[in-house]
């Protein structure tokens, strides 16, 4: 006889009113993406470890006082999950706005205008003006590797970069340097990418980032679409084995 293999726990929960199906290690995110109910991220991506620094996922739990990330919090039995709410609107526009202030993001000017997840939830979320002081900071653009660039100026900090290079392809050429503003993608010990002796050019890094702040040389605006079918399909095969 074929051994029995289990099915998951499942239970139900409530978003946004309507009662939903979950099983159990599902985060909230994933709930909802299963029953096309939309939240905004940005860290977040389907394949990569779960790091739930940007807080654009961020839903109310009914009965608990603090907000939760949506991606960073596992779906419970019974729990009533509000995913839309005046207030809920207000933190996101603050956190785009933020995102947009503390670095340079000039869509016009910028090679993702068009691509850029950062510009998209600003146009879907309604921010159409920044209440905070840009900070205009002078940060560097290294063009050193033969194919790709990194533009720091255009970087949210994200980590899909660091993760997908160390998590996927194994490599591990990109980390995070400093603390707090001064938060930095960095390649081997902060080295300029062309001179890295671990990159392997695999270009995961420029497709999983979701602004402009890693792109491919010699792309125009119009080119500049990520390709991310390699992260569900490389998670299931890892699972598999
Ligand atoms: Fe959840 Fe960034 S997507 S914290």
């Amino acid at each position: 006889m074929p051994p029995t293999i289990p099915t998951p726990h499942s239970f139900t929960l409530t978003i946004d009113g309507q009662d939903v199906t979950a099983t159990v290690g599902q985060s909230i995110l994933q709930v909802a993406n299963e029953h096309h109910v939309e939240i905004p991220t940005l860290c977040y991506l389907d394949g990569l470890s779960v790091w739930g620094g940007c807080r654009l996922c961020m839903v109310q739990i009914v009965g608990q006082a603090r907000l939760v990330a949506a991606c960073a919090t596992a779906a419970t039995e019974d729990m009533q999950v509000v995913t839309q709410s005046p207030q809920l609107h207000d933190y996101r526009q603050t956190i785009l706005q933020m995102l947009f202030a503390e670095r340079n993001h000039i869509c016009s000017i910028c090679v993702a205008n068009g691509h850029c997840e950062l510009q998209s939830w600003g146009q879907k979320l309604g921010v159409d003006h920044i209440d905070l002081p840009y900070r205009y900071p002078d940060l560097d653009v290294d063009s050193s590797h033969p194919r790709f660039r990194l533009d720091h100026n255009r970087c949210i900090l994200c980590t899909r970069c660091v993760r997908v290079c160390d998590e996927i392809e194994g490599a591990h050429t990109l980390d995070v340097m400093g603390r707090g503003i001064q938060n930095m993608i960095i390649h081997d010990l902060n080295e300029p990418w062309g001179d890295s002796t671990t990159c392997t050019s695999c270009g995961k890094c420029v497709h999983v980032c979701p602004t402009g702040a890693l792109s491919e040389k010699g792309t125009s605006v119009a080119e500049m679409v990520k390709r991310r079918q390699f992260l569900p399909y490389l998670t299931v095969m890892r699972e598999a084995k």
